[in-house]
């Protein structure tokens, strides 16, 4: 008998496969890994002074220029963002539903501990993000009054420093930050295996590589709120 061509359908196969959509995990999450490193980077800059630091911030809107206009080339950074984001989250939950139908009921009892805790880890730490995201843009980058009371448009030095006054704001900020190192953690390992890092002899070195990502990103984040609490920064 003939043997039949399986033609992919959806994108090249990617958007309706198991594993296509475990690379269109890994992309975007690579993406916003760049994204979150370059983030943390950029906002130690308020360390060195209200000049410096919304000099920076205004050089992202000037990025490009002159060939490309006020803050176009940001703006294609922000919609790369967005597609990036959806893209991982619809991915996420339609994997997680097509793993939930596969399952027979009587072995989700017999699940793994350790798996459960990575996935679970995974999937609420995910959804804390976020949600965090929409807080945090609501916190500096809109100024929505309730959220931060003395915005100030235009002047994101202050804008950090008065929006880390408000002690509930930090805690948010905090827990969001762990949250982003567990996601990290089990992302930066589940990327590295879809994308084929699989081999056993550098498994130890990728494990170090995710966890260093783990840690130096929300250290890195969180040493803006707290040197703002603690006085160091005014
Ligand atoms: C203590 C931690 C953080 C601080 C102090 C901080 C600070 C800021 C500031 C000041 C802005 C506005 C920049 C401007 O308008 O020029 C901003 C925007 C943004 N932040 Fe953060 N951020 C933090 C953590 C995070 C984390 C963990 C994420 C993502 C997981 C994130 C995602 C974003 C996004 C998506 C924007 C909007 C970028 C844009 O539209 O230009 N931030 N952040």
């Amino acid at each position: 008998m003939q043997a039949q061509r399986v033609l992919p359908t959806g994108l090249l196969g990617l958007t309706n496969s198991t594993i296509g959509k475990k690379v269109i995990m890994a992309v975007t999450g690579l993406v916003w890994i760049g994204f979150v490193a370059f983030h943390m980077y950029g906002n130690l800059k308020v360390f060195q002074g209200a000049e410096y630091f919304n000099h920076y911030s205004e050089g992202l809107r000037e990025l490009g220029g002159p060939i490309f206009g006020y803050a176009h080339l940001l703006w294609v950074a922000r919609i790369g963002l967005i597609v990036t984001i959806v893209l991982h989250v619809w991915a996420a939950v339609s994997l997680y539903r097509r793993a939930a139908k596969a399952r027979p009921r009587s072995y989700e009892m017999q699940r793994t501990v350790q798996a459960n805790y990575a996935s679970i880890t995974i999937r609420y730490g995910g959804l804390v993000i976020f949600l965090f995201i929409l807080f945090h843009l609501m916190h500096l980058t809109w100024g929505v009054p309730g959220v931060h009371n003395s915005f100030v448009h235009g002047d994101p030095y202050a804008n950090v420093v008065s929006g880390f006054q408000s002690i509930p704001a930090v805690i948010v900020y905090m827990l969001a930050l762990t949250a982003l190192g567990f996601h990290l953690f089990h992302g930066t390992w589940s990327m590295f295996q879809t994308l084929g890092f699989n081999n056993k002899s550098y498994d130890r070195a990728l494990r170090g590589l995710a966890l260093a990502l783990a840690l130096i990103v929300p250290i890195g984040f969180a040493t803006v709120p707290l040197a703002i609490v603690f006085g160091f920064v005014s």
